[in-house]
């Protein structure tokens, strides 16, 4: 059919011609290609992600905290000790560690010579789970990220994890932590060396255990002191 013929065709039939038409610019639909998305934790400096934990509202617990708990100590550490949430405490004072168990924590680490300004404490958690229930798997899914970056950023020498919800998080595994003691563990692709103690709540309710945990730490130095 000729042209001519088409356009009365379609004139009759009250259609305009078919032409080709550019192709419509692709529009970002999902969130990892908009352009307008903020940068992934993995490329964040210490202050923006300091700035991310701060505003973060990613899970129910940011409803609910006073204030997040970002770590405290001196972010160039050789030692990176990691906890497993804030409590009632330091939710009130925005520092890990600062309760009774953190007074234990503070000994502990001065009978190995530490003071806490010299090494970096941070938690799994960085919101307070209410009345200290543990924290549930989503949360720790959507934190963990967070300490990851911290990690990273830190490149300490040693990472000593303090209880069960540090270590199995950490370590990906259910093992118990009477098993995961004793050894080293490697974290993540910078194969961090990893040791494994009590928890120092655990330790105030259960004093007969602080001599495995002072093994642990002579353990975790001598590590150190090979790596
Ligand atoms: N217990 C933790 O695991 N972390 C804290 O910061 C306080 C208590």
């Amino acid at each position: 059919m000729n042209r001519e013929l088409r356009r009365e065709y379609l004139a009759a039939m009250n259609l305009e011609s078919w032409v080709v038409r550019a192709k419509p610019a692709r529009v970002a639909t999902n969130a990892a290609t908009a352009t307008t998305d903020a940068p992934r934790e993995s490329d964040l400096d210490w202050p923006q992600l300091r700035a991310r934990v701060a505003g973060c509202t990613r899970c129910a617990l940011s409803a609910t905290r006073t204030q997040t708990v970002f770590g405290v100590g001196d972010p160039k550490a050789q030692w990176l000790i990691v906890g497993e949430a804030p409590g009632a405490e330091e939710d009130r004072q925005g520092e890990p560690f600062v309760g009774r168990a953190g007074q234990l924590l503070n000994s502990m680490l001065r009978a190995i010579g530490l003071a806490r300004e010299q090494v970096f404490i941070a938690n799994v958690l960085k919101c307070r789970p209410p009345g200290n229930r543990d924290p549930a798997a989503q949360e720790v899914a959507e934190c963990l990220p967070y300490l990851e970056r911290q990690i990273a950023l830190i490149r300490p020498k040693i990472m000593l994890a303090v209880g069960r919800i540090a270590s199995q998080t950490l370590l990906r595994t259910d093992v118990p932590l009477g098993r995961l003691r004793r050894q080293v563990h490697y974290f993540g692709a910078l194969k961090v060396p990893l040791v494994v103690t009590y928890h120092p709540a655990y330790l105030l309710r259960t004093p007969a255990d602080k001599r495995k945990a002072w093994d642990d730490l002579k353990f975790a130095r001598e590590v150190l002191a090979r790596v």
